[in-house]
């Protein structure tokens, strides 16, 4: 593995990518042969069964079933069910990641030269989104500092921003104005190295479905839903701060840093509260999505309603 051996993650939680990849050959492969019927429908790699990691939650996980079938992916329409109904056909494989501005290693990179490398390893983390709803989620992929570490940013280098695949012939709802495309996403560089901040590339130990962000997509639990951005076929490192597509949408509305904050209301609606898909009552929302221990430091002097 490459990432070092830290308090929190232990070699046996933590699978280098090319078991991983021949782990899902073997079960795509198995799936093809009709083993999978032998085992129920669902052959779990053993990974998927480590013990969490530190950084994971022990809360129960919402059922695969909601977190494939409750989605928003304005790229394939406005409706929760729209992104498992049309994004389907979407080509994942292959892909690549264009990696440009502020780093030595700028270039195209086939997606799996670029996971080669890496350590996969499962975390489970809450996700809060801005409209109110949340899930527990058992989240496949990497720490996205790995990834940064190995394209060797410049001194200015201070934001990292993301895009996601601009094609309307495959992705309908970019016919439409729902949004200005691509979608776009920003984190400062040392939100981006956080320890926290992953690149997932599956969920329940299998890879990740189209509605879901395949074949790559950020997940920064401490912040809103939206900055999760999917489909990623574009980063770059950035001297000034990026715009994300909600500000564009209504900078009023959504700020930059859109860090998880039952405190700072959205104009529209209270964010004191959230509710768990699948269950009845609503929870209290927590500040920084119950994750202030390893991430409030980097905020420390900033006025969190300002920057919100
Ligand atoms: N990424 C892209 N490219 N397009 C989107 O519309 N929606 C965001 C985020 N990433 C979105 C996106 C929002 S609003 C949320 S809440 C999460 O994805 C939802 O992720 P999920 O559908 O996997 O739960």
């Amino acid at each position: 593995m490459l990432i070092k051996k830290g308090k929190f993650i232990k070699d046996h939680q933590v699978t280098d990518y090319s078991v991983y990849q021949n782990r899902r050959d073997f079960i795509k492969t198995a799936t093809g042969l009709g083993l999978a019927a032998a085992t129920g429908g669902i052959i779990q790699p053993s990974f998927a069964l480590s013990k969490p990691t530190g950084f994971s939650t022990q809360e129960a996980k919402t059922p695969y079933k909601d977190i494939t079938s409750y989605c928003n992916f304005y790229e394939f329409g406005t409706g929760k069910a729209d992104p498992k109904k049309y994004a389907k056909n979407l080509t994942t494989s292959p892909w690549s990641v264009l990696i440009e501005g502020e780093c030595e290693k700028t270039g195209r990179y086939d997606l799996d030269d670029l996971l080669k490398p890496l350590s996969i390893e499962e975390r489970i983390y809450r996700f809060r989104c801005v409209e109110g709803w949340s899930m527990v989620i058992p989240w496949m992929g990497f720490p996205l500092a790995q990834l940064i570490k190995r394209m060797k940013p410049t001194a200015k280098a201070k934001y990292v921003y993301f895009e996601t695949l601009y094609d309307p012939k495959q992705m309908r709802g970019q016919k439409t104005k729902a949004l200005d495309w691509p979608y776009i996403e920003g984190l400062r560089i040392d939100e981006a190295m956080n320890p926290l901040t992953l690149m997932a590339t599956g969920l329940y130990g299998k890879d990740l479905l189209n509605q879901n962000g395949a074949p790559l997509r950020l997940v920064v639990p401490w912040k809103y839903g939206f900055k999760s951005i999917k489909s990623i076929a574009k980063i770059r490192f950035m001297e000034k701060q990026p715009v994300n597509s909600w500000q564009k949408a209504n900078m009023t509305e959504y700020g930059f840093y859109s860090n998880v904050n039952p405190q700072v209301n959205h104009p529209r609606w209270s964010q004191r509260k959230e509710r768990r898909i699948g269950e009845f009552r609503k929870r209290k929302t927590k500040l920084f999505n119950g994750y202030a221990e390893q991430v409030a430091g980097l905020y420390s002097g900033m006025d969190l309603k300002k920057n919100f």
